[in-house]
């Protein structure tokens, strides 16, 4: 398994203490910036289909926009129900004001004959 450092928004596109939504090889993923922090996020909700960028932030909660689950954007984890299985979290990288995410990537090795 490797990690895939991919270019996902301008740093200066995430607003402090909001989300926003972006999408890159077919992830749809939720940016956050928490006390300058940025924590990325799975965007679609664990319980159902809402994308998280339309919620709202609070502290290091997200509060989905249509049942009002929430999830610790730092891990994942439902905080509050409806929801109870956890959102993917992504390794999130600052580089040149450029937000860069992290994808694992399987590496398929071929055995030497
Ligand atoms: S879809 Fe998010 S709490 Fe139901």
């Amino acid at each position: 398994m490797t990690i895939h450092w991919l270019v996902v928004a301008p740093r200066s596109a995430v607003p402090e203490g909001d989300v926003i939504g972006v999408q890159v090889e077919g992830h749809e993923i939720a940016l956050y910036d928490v006390d300058g922090e940025i924590y990325a996020t799975a965007n679609i909700c664990t319980h159902g289909n809402a994308r998280l960028c339309d919620g709202f932030v609070e502290g290091h909660e997200v509060e989905c926009p249509l049942h009002q689950a929430k999830f610790d954007v730092r891990s994942g984890h439902a905080t509050c129900g409806p929801a109870s299985e956890r959102l993917r979290t992504y390794n999130v990288r600052i580089e040149d004001d450029q937000v860069l995410v992290g994808l694992e990537q399987q590496i398929n090795a071929t055995a030497p004959a």
